[in-house]
């Protein structure tokens, strides 16, 4: 008798389905590259320094724990918690907005399992709201 019994989704992980180090890398970089040249995002570029190489990296570490890769942020830093980094920026409504536009966007152009997107589009959503720190 063969077995039919279907394996859940759940046993890959999000980082695996976006494409490892190199699908995350890609999107991490659209999602930099957007903020760089998008004026509905100039607030938040502004917040940033002139070099965004750095934050692109500690994005890039923090996501490829949350998504279930290695927990690089975590080994450097020994905490996820995202409230101390951004402690020192006002992070209101709008700037939460042109945080998720240019995601939203960084996600639409990235190719990946198609499965993923709204999922994690709405992961990023609940996550950025947790980052807003005015209302
Ligand atoms: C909601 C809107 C957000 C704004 C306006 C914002 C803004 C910023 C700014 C200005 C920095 C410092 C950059 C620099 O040093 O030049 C930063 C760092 C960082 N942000 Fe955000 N951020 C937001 C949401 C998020 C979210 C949702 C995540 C989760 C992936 C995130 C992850 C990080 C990380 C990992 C760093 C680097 C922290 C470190 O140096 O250890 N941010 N953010």
């Amino acid at each position: 008798m063969s077995d039919t019994t279907e394996r859940p989704a759940t046993t890959t992980s999000p980082y695996q389905r976006i494409g490892g180090e190199a699908g995350l890398h890609r999107l991490v970089d659209a999602f930099y590259r957007i903020m760089d040249t998008d004026l509905r995002a100039a607030e938040i570029r502004a917040m940033h320094g002139p070099d965004l190489n750095r934050v692109n990296q500690g994005v890039f570490e923090w996501l490829s724990g949350w998504l279930g890769g290695p927990p690089i942020y975590i080994a450097r830093k020994g905490t996820p918690c995202l409230t101390s980094p951004h402690r020192a920026y006002a992070i209101g409504e709008t700037a939460r907005d042109q945080w998720m536009l240019c995601m939203r966007q960084a996600l639409a152009e990235v190719e990946m399992d198609p499965t993923l997107r709204a999922p994690l589009e709405q992961a990023f959503e609940r996550l950025a709201g947790m980052v807003q720190n005015r209302r």
